[in-house]
């Protein structure tokens, strides 16, 4: 039976998040977990935050289902409720406020039937874990399923993410719904988006385009472009981080904290790409990579936005054109050695 415990902290932000939008709307609401193997992660969110008032929770591997039907009775009393039941077919009791999709691999088998049985702004909490084909490796595979061609390397992983969001925002709209993201982000080897789906026709059209090499600001794409289509837009609303509180049963408190700090900083800074600075020293050949602070300190005081990214411990974002961020590199590195 599927249990990760490295998906711990994927499950306290979880718990975060449905807190901190239950906070907002006032009210709980019912939830669907689709692919619920022990139902941890369904359970977690029905007794740690205040947004659910039951849930369904599906399962269809009998191995699995047994210990989910175990686990589910324990709290039966809150509304929980295990199903054996195939995902991709309609559920016990639709509509729900909040729908929670955490595949192995791509979600999208799943999410027509979670389009159809989430409520109207209701919330959706989405898991992929195919980074083969969203970042990267496996470009053909990713055009087929995602109609999107995917960045490699470094910057392969983010890429992935925006794949990712423009593919629900797509499958939003053709199901006749409204996209509204609420948080992205990539944590270890997965991607998860949070996003809500108000009525169709609301908002302004989605940030949604490809992008090729010849843009002067963000890093190097590196060859074969364009890339895409992609999310283009911020990955975070900033009312929602403001929200976000480190859950009492948090795993790693710290961890998870630390996360929010760093996603509060980089909201900031609403540019495409992160940049890397041993990708900067390689590419200009400067013999190491400059100090993050110091090249913060260098972007700042010229008037950019700058702040680092939860990409990678060293990433960071700036709405300088590549030009700057060159030089900033350079200064920051000091005379002597960047020459
Ligand atoms: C990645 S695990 C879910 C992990 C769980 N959300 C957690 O946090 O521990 C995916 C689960 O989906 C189940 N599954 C796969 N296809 C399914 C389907 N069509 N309908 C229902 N369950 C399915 C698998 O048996 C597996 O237990």
């Amino acid at each position: 039976v599927f249990y990760n415990p490295a998906m711990a902290t994927d499950r306290d932000i979880g718990v975060a998040v449905l807190s901190a939008w239950a906070k907002r709307r006032g009210h709980s609401g019912e939830g669907w977990e689709m692919l619920a193997a022990t139902g941890v992660r369904g359970l977690r969110l029905l007794n740690e935050s205040a947004a659910l008032s039951g849930i369904d929770l599906t399962e269809a591997n009998p191995d699995a289902f047994e210990v989910l039907a175990r686990n589910a009775a324990r709290f039966a009393g809150r509304g929980a409720r295990a199903h054996r039941a195939d995902a991709r077919e309609d559920p016990p009791r639709a509509p729900y406020d909040y729908i929670e999709l955490d595949p192995y691999g791509s979600p999208l088998p799943f999410l027509g039937s979670a389009l159809r049985a989430l409520s109207v702004n209701g919330l959706l909490g989405v898991t992929a874990t195919d980074l083969m084909v969203l970042a990267g490796p496996q470009p053909e595979v990713c055009l087929r399923k995602y109609g999107a061609r995917p960045l490699r390397g470094w910057l392969g992983p983010e890429g992935g993410l925006r794949i990712l969001i423009a593919a629900l925002a797509r499958a939003a709209r053709e199901e006749g719904r409204g996209f509204r993201l609420r948080l992205a982000y990539v944590l270890g080897h997965h991607l998860r988006v949070y996003a809500e789906l108000p009525q169709a026709g609301e908002g302004a059209p989605d940030p949604v385009g490809t992008v090729g090499e010849d843009a002067s600001t963000g890093p190097p794409l590196g060859g074969r472009g364009p890339f895409g289509p992609l999310w283009t837009g911020r990955l975070f609303d900033r009312g929602l981080l403001a929200d976000l509180a480190v859950p009492a049963g948090a795993a790693d408190p710290q961890v998870v904290g630390r996360l929010f700090e760093r996603w509060r900083e980089e909201a900031e800074v609403d540019a495409t790409f992160a940049y890397e600075p041993n990708r900067i020293a390689a590419s200009l050949g400067l013999p190491e990579p400059p100090a993050v602070p110091k090249l913060l300190e260098q972007l700042r005081s010229r008037g950019f936005a700058a702040a680092r990214s939860h990409i990678t411990a060293s990433a960071f974002r700036t709405s300088a054109p590549r030009s700057e961020v060159e030089a900033a590199a350079r200064r920051a590195l000091g005379p002597a050695r960047a020459s």
